[in-house]
């Protein structure tokens, strides 16, 4: 089948989708975006998570056909042009990323927090990460970056 969907901004168009194909496959397989990551396709780790009309889910839980007609915004589409999103640039400048499997996900998991929540408290941001596993357990560098981008984003820094 043919599923159209738009891909950070851009209207996009997969064919030959089998009726059982992930999101996640789409993305990464049929569209060039390597950004989610599967590492566990069973909905537990938070490595594919992107965002479906505004809302994070696990890519890899979503059939293709779901996202038919619907916006999908991935890890990629959170930077401007060649600038990072601060999110992205506090992962970067905290060291908060190791092997960088999980890193996309808890991005868009991040992103989401501070978009939502100006000032979360720790809890709220360790609440907000919790459906995202890093393997590496690099987990207070992660929880630093988190909380810069945050500062930063409410101008406190
Ligand atoms: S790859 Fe989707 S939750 Fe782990
Ligand atoms: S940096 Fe390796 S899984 Fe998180």
């Amino acid at each position: 089948m043919r599923v159209n969907v738009t891909v950070n901004g851009v209207q996009r168009q997969a064919d030959d989708v089998w009726p059982g194909e992930s999101l996640l496959y789409v993305l990464r397989e049929r569209l060039g975006l390597p950004g989610a990551k599967n590492a566990c396709e069973q909905g537990e780790c938070g490595s594919c998570t992107v965002y479906l009309d505004d809302v994070p889910v696990c890519s890899c839980l979503v059939a293709a056909g779901q996202a038919e007609g619907r916006e999908v915004r991935t890890v990629e589409g959170l930077a401007e042009g060649e600038d990072l999103h601060p999110v992205q640039q506090a992962f970067v400048d905290r060291g908060a990323v190791q092997c960088g499997f999980c890193t996309p996900g808890l991005i868009v998991a991040a992103h989401d927090l501070i978009e939502r929540t100006a000032e979360p408290t720790d809890a709220e941001i360790r609440e907000a990460l919790a459906g995202n596993l890093c393997r590496c357990t690099g987990y207070e560098k992660i929880l630093d970056a988190v909380r810069e981008a945050a500062a930063k984003k409410a101008g406190v820094v």
